[in-house]
């Protein structure tokens, strides 16, 4: 029978007996509006750990002052139902209350890799990912920890502060999962209307024209320049963010991936209407490509 916890001192003790039972905690954090991406975070931490914990939180502390935190879809009792047909075994829901209190002055933050790409748009936003991620890490103490590699720069953050701060916690980045067209799924894409739906895998598109370029060996300037052209060609992109090819770990800005960067991060942020999507692919370059 799947549980559902709000209050923090509670789910520690849970997990605290059942660890002491010698199981093996897996965590997937979210802030809801489930979709088959998450599903498939929950099926490998299923996979992987004896106990799968879900935590639904909309974590106001990573939403600038103008973004969409008041908007964000939330349906808890459909998640409820999409979680439970997967047999999670607990879900945590606390109140911001819960998790902030009244004086809440402390946070975390990894430095430069925070700044560059989409938190050079969404100033903070890293800091309240990290801090929240932080906090549930603390509350649950999970052996593994999953998330998607849709928000690929997320995942290189939340790898980097557990590097550096000693977190004896496993980070487990799941493939990117998307619709037919190659649209990757998000819960952002619920805002899109029918006709920006049916454009909206131009994103995708761009990012695999870039990727060919380099496979042909153009340059990391050429690819760019040509996905962008892709890009400001459709009519509903408003404005490109960024779109950038970075080594995949600490997120560096390549000229030109060589032999020293067997793999490489094609990523981008762009404004499609009034929704703002993301997606990036990690390319893994052949010796006779590089
Ligand atoms: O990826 C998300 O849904 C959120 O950024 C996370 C990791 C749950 C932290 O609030």
């Amino acid at each position: 029978m799947m549980q559902i916890i709000k209050n923090k001192n509670e789910i520690s003790r849970i997990v605290g007996k059942l660890k002491k039972e010698g199981k093996k905690i897996g965590l997937v954090p979210t802030m809801g509006a489930l979709h088959e991406g998450h599903l498939s975070l929950i099926k490998r931490c299923k996979e992987e750990c004896d106990i799968t914990i879900i935590s639904i939180f909309v974590n106001p502390v990573q939403f600038g002052p103008n973004e969409d935190f008041a908007r964000y879809p939330r349906d808890f009792e459909r998640d409820r139902e999409m979680a439970s047909q997967e047999e999670v075994d607990i879900i945590f829901y606390p109140e911001p209350g819960e998790m902030y209190g009244d004086r809440h002055l402390t946070y975390v933050n990894v430095e430069k890799m925070e700044k560059i790409m989409c938190g050079k748009f969404r100033p903070g936003h890293f800091k309240g990912v990290c801090t929240v991620v932080l906090k549930l890490f603390n509350i649950i103490i999970p052996d593994n920890a999953y998330f998607g590699m849709k928000d690929f720069q997320q995942l290189a953050i939340l790898k980097k502060m557990v590097s550096d701060l000693d977190i004896n916690i496993q980070i487990v980045g799941c493939e990117t999962v998307r619709e037919p067209d190659g649209l990757a799924l998000s819960s952002r894409n619920a805002y899109l209307n029918q006709e920006e739906r049916k454009n909206a895998n131009i994103l995708f598109q761009a990012i695999n024209l870039a990727e060919s370029e380099v496979r042909q060996g153009r340059s990391v300037k050429t690819a760019r320049i040509s996905a962008v052209k892709m890009l400001k060609e459709c009519s509903f992109v408003k404005k490109i963010d960024y779109f950038d090819i970075r080594d995949p770990v600490e997120l560096k800005a390549l000229k030109n991936p060589g032999k020293q960067n067997m793999k490489i991060l094609i990523a981008s942020a762009i404004w499609f209407g009034k929704t703002r999507l993301i997606d990036n692919k990690v390319v893994e370059m052949s010796q006779n490509q590089s």
